[in-house]
């Protein structure tokens, strides 16, 4: 059962005043406010442990490795990995994503010809590395469309698999349409048409909601930010398949992530270091243990159905008021877009602040998603495990007011 009284108390932000008003932060799509524990975490870091990690033979440093690779072994159990060291730590999601598509480029096994299916309603970063792996080697962006329904186009994305497949990379849950994207079935059915094809799911707006499992789901990677999930901007994990990560050739070069270094030849060390060069973020590792510590206590299933009374509510409450979501008849996670003829999103989301709710407006970094619906942009409310009902009906309160003064 959430307590929401108790979980907001965990947040000293939550208690900012906006414009004298209560502020109401409907934006954790776009990050999400951090709990005591991990500014705790953070701070007792610094406090008590500040080191280098796997380098140093004494205490201090000792107390930082076993911290941060204990860190890893909270986060692989999150995703259920089979090995801890399929867990990399990255500053982000964006950071996975690119990580994979330069080591695919840099492979060789990618050749001119070759096909990578993404979908419409992928964030720039699930489009943009990819675009850049095609220029790099002649492969070529196919796209999966959006069916009227605005959810991914099944069929149409059967039609594209073909022996020239070679990556399949997708979103978990659309940061814009808030849907959740048949992956299981998206995996299965590139696995079908050719088992090696390399498989990727963006995952940052799915971990903090959803439960993930690695393994049941049968991908090759599986990338996202540790600032969704109640933890420090830049901190992160790529997650990838060990058979993978040993084939691929490394990324960055520098410290940590040497066997062996000299003029002739330098030999690389073994996962999960080889794709980790230099320091790594170690008190932000050890942050987003404590947030999935967080998330974990109160359970991921309790987490999502106590989110998904809020997206039902707000969805029941924009009905009533007339206003339309986008995809209003797919399964929805915690992120609810609005589009509202002859009302401007920016006009909107600035009356919105005057009133104290924070909501996110724009095109949300899916600009070809955008010109596929033949919008500009959205108004976009998301939600976490702190958010209460009565925030959501001053949202819907705030909203009626809004579009009273701007129609
Ligand atoms: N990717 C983040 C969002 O959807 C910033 O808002």
């Amino acid at each position: 059962m959430i307590d929401v009284t108790k979980i907001r108390a965990q947040f000293p932000i939550l208690s900012t005043k906006v414009h004298g008003k209560p502020l109401v932060y409907l934006d954790n799509a776009a990050t999400m406010q951090k709990p005591l524990a991990v500014l705790e975490a953070s701070r007792l870091y610094y406090e008590t442990m500040n080191s280098n990690v796997h380098r140093g033979v004494h205490y201090l440093s000792q107390l930082a490795t076993e911290a941060h690779e204990q860190a890893r072994k909270t986060l692989a159990e999150f995703i259920n990995a089979a090995d801890v060291a399929e867990v990399l730590f990255t500053s982000g999601c964006t950071m996975s994503i690119n990580l994979v598509a330069q080591v695919l480029c840099l492979s060789g096994m990618i050749q001119a010809g070759d096909e990578v299916i993404v979908s419409t309603a992928e964030h720039h970063s699930n489009i943009v590395p990819w675009q850049m792996l095609c220029e790099r080697t002649g492969a070529v962006l196919r796209v999966i469309p959006l069916t009227n329904e605005q959810c991914l186009d099944l069929q149409a994305y059967a039609e594209l698999l073909s022996p020239k497949t070679r990556i399949v990379a997708v979103g978990h849950v659309s940061n814009t349409l808030g849907i959740i994207n048949p992956v299981e079935t998206i995996i299965n059915m590139a696995r079908q048409n050719r088992h090696d094809t390399i498989i990727l799911v963006d995952g940052a707006q799915a971990v903090s909601h959803l439960k993930v499992d690695v393994q049941a789901l049968d991908c090759d990677f599986y990338a996202f930010s540790g600032h969704k999930l109640y933890a420090p901007t830049g901190t992160g994990v790529l997650w990838g398949r060990r058979e993978l990560l040993e084939q691929l050739p490394p990324w960055l070069g520098g410290g940590e992530m040497i066997k062996e270094v000299s003029f002739e030849k330098t030999t690389y060390n073994e996962l999960p270091f080889k794709y980790e060069a230099g320091t790594p973020n170690i008190e932000g590792a050890i942050a987003l243990a404590s947030a999935v510590k967080f998330v974990t206590a109160l359970g991921l299933e309790q987490i999502a159905d106590y989110e998904q009374s809020l997206t039902d509510a707000c969805m029941k409450g924009l009905n009533e008021l007339g206003v339309q979501i986008l995809a209003p008849h797919v399964p929805h996670s915690a992120v609810l877009s609005m589009v509202i003829p002859g009302v401007h999103h920016y006009d909107l989301g600035t009356l919105l602040d005057q009133m104290g709710v924070a909501v996110r407006t724009g095109h949300h970094c899916c600009q070809p998603l955008m010109k596929a619906l033949g919008i500009t942009g959205t108004t976009r409310a998301s939600f976490a495990v702190y958010n209460s009902i009565d925030e959501v009906n001053i949202f819907l309160n705030c909203m009626g007011r809004a579009l009273r003064m701007l129609s």
